[in-house]
């Protein structure tokens, strides 16, 4: 993944922890490096060795990590570094979750080697959504839950998210429920 992302974790285990926290974190990982390079790819498994000794060192499960991630990469990342970007994927809450299909399409410009993952959007309600996520990496679904719940935050719109059961909705992705008040 992009170096954008371990510096994302990196920026909100700071601003919530502390530094001499993250330089637990980096240890426990095994990380050299001095600092992660947004534009620069990383492999993957970097960021879960990450998400793993965060979880550690925190006290967490690495669910409530990755939650709390998506929460931050929206309010935080996401807000203050691609700002425009962010406003362009739509005015209110269920614009953007519409646009969401073709979100990381148009970073891919930007981002050339970017592996992202992809939605789709079926059953649009004036107040509710399903929305399907698919990926090749393992274990992301609580940065969904999370990065939606950031999203919800934004637009003021809070939101509920109900996880549909993959035996039903079939195993190459997962569905969400999403839900808001009108
Ligand atoms: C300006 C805002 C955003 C930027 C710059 C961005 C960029 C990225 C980048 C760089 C990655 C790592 C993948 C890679 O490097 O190959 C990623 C992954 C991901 N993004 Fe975004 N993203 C943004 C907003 C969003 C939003 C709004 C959502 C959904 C609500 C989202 C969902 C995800 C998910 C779930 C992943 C994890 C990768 C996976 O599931 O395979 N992103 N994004």
């Amino acid at each position: 993944m992009y170096g954008m992302v371990n510096k994302a974790v990196e920026e909100m285990v700071v601003s919530q922890f502390g530094d001499d926290t993250w330089e637990k974190i980096k240890d426990k990982s095994a990380i050299d490096d001095e600092l992660f390079i947004s534009n620069e790819s990383y492999p993957d498994e970097m960021t879960y060795r990450l998400v793993t000794s965060a979880s550690e060192i925190l006290g967490l499960t690495p669910e409530q990590v990755l939650e709390a991630f998506g929460v931050h990469w929206i309010l935080h990342t996401a807000r203050e570094g691609y700002g425009e970007l962010l406003t362009a994927g739509g005015t209110t809450l269920s614009e953007f979750l519409l646009n969401l299909p073709s979100f990381h399409s148009r970073l891919t410009l930007i981002f050339p080697n970017l592996e992202p993952p992809t939605f789709k959007v079926k059953e649009f309600n004036d107040n509710s959504l399903h929305l399907l996520y698919f990926s090749h990496r393992a274990g992301l679904t609580p940065f969904v839950i999370g990065l939606l719940k950031g999203l919800g935050t934004m637009y003021n719109m809070p939101l509920e998210i109900t996880l549909l059961d993959s035996r039903e909705t079939g195993a190459d992705h997962k569905e969400f429920l999403v839900t808001w008040k009108t």
